[in-house]
């Protein structure tokens, strides 16, 4: 069995690259990696099984050089013999930056890629399965608390960001190229580090963790609840799916669901003791996200009735550890779509996954990010922010 596989530079991608390796009913894995050549391509995927010195198998594992954003990828794509014989697809790579500057490329690699990526599958005879890797929040901002599948595609849905958007579109699109017998989504809820005490594949969503880690004053509801899954669950539950021909349904929340769901008190608590020199985490009402704003940019901008005022030890702390207001307002700025999904109290519903497969619940993210404590330091939140 052959399969092709995007994204596997990136954080889930290379996770479920490794784990994929290990099967041995698959004989080849193409992997599409945006690189100048082949050689680069092979290179950047070595990595990934290097990092936890995972055996990297050449034979199996094949390098396909190709960029989301170029128009004629699936041309290419069509026209490369090695992989007529490809039965499974995983789309796993995507644009997530939650910014706005980003916006015009999100759109383009998330859908633009996406559609260059369908039109190749359509033309392959032994297609049986594309695996569209989704997201549990293209439900929008309307929906609170439990979250269904069949909550979403939802047009009137009102989005935080563009990515989330994008990959609702996306979703929309899989039925106008491919059966509907050949189509399944898999919707992670927010993916964040990894249970086993090691170094993580990526810091993307540890990011957010970091950032309240560093500013302690976070202005967002303590008991909000958070939906947060870690990499390795996502992937074996991703796998399990994609091998179940008996699965029920053609969409699955890979979620904590109600049971192991965190909120931002639970997590933060969890880290804390890895930082005793820094003052308390004290949460606050999200409004005050905007006075904190305008206070990096110069007091004078503060109203005087501003509740900010209330909180001058951690004014001082913050002129002490950010040194200069602008890489505090950079940080703050990149922080507000994080903060506004976090009030969003959303949790999904992961009964589908539990029935179909023999995934248990997922272990809660205060308990297995007890150990992320000590990676937080090795983040930096201002190149993060710039970059996300
Ligand atoms: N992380 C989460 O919390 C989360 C939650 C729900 C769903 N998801 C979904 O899970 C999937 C993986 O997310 P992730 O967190 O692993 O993202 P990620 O770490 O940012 O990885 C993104 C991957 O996409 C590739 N990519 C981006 N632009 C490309 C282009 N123009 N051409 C070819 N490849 C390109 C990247 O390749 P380069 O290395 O070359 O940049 C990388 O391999 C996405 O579909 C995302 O929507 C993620």
């Amino acid at each position: 069995m052959d399969i092709f596989i995007t994204g596997v530079t990136g954080f889930l991608g290379g996770e479920l690259l490794v784990d994929l390796s290990k099967r041995e009913d698959i004989d080849k894995i193409f992997c599409l990696v945006r690189s100048a050549n082949e050689e680069n391509a092979l290179a950047r995927i070595k990595k990934v099984f290097d990092l936890h010195n995972d055996p990297f198998d050449r034979d199996k594992i094949i390098a396909v050089t190709g960029d989301l954003a170029d128009d004629y990828l699936a041309e290419n794509l069509k026209a490369d013999s090695r992989l007529n014989g490809v039965s499974i697809i995983i789309h796993s790579a995507a644009n997530t930056s939650f910014s706005k500057i980003y916006d015009s490329l999100v759109e383009k690699i998330n859908i633009g890629g996406l559609k260059q990526i369908l039109s190749w599958a359509q033309s392959l005879p032994s297609l049986n399965l594309f695996t569209y890797v989704g997201t549990a929040t293209i439900c929008g901002s309307l929906v609170k608390n439990h979250v269904t599948e069949d909550m979403s595609p939802d047009l009137s849905a009102k989005h935080l960001v563009k990515y989330s958007y994008t990959k609702m579109t996306g979703e929309l699109l899989l039925k106008e190229y491919l059966p509907e017998n050949k189509i399944l989504v898999v919707r992670p809820s927010i993916i964040m580090g990894d249970t086993r005490n090691w170094v993580p594949r990526s810091y993307v969503i540890l990011w957010a963790l970091a950032t309240l880690n560093e500013l302690r004053l976070v202005p967002a509801n303590a008991h909000s609840k958070i939906d947060i899954v870690p990499v390795d669950y996502v992937s074996q539950a991703i796998i399990k799916l994609v091998f179940n021909p008996a699965r029920k349904y053609r969409v699955y929340h890979i979620s904590s669901g109600e049971k192991a769901c965190s909120t931002p008190y639970l997590s933060t608590e969890a880290i804390k003791d890895e930082f005793p020199e820094k003052p308390p985490f004290r949460f606050t009402d999200k409004k005050l996200l905007a006075d904190m704003k305008k206070w990096t940019k110069g007091t004078g901008l503060l109203p005087e009735d501003s509740p900010l005022v209330n909180f001058s030890h951690y004014l001082e702390y913050w002129v002490e550890n950010f040194g200069n207001n602008t890489n505090l307002r950079i940080l703050l700025y990149a922080l507000e779509p994080y903060i506004h999904f976090i009030e969003l109290n959303q949790v999904f519903d992961n009964s589908r996954l539990l029935e179909d497969t023999d995934m248990e619940q997922s272990v809660p993210a205060h308990i297995y990010l007890k150990t992320a404590g000590k990676y937080l330091n090795r983040i930096n939140v201002f190149e993060g922010a710039i970059d996300p």
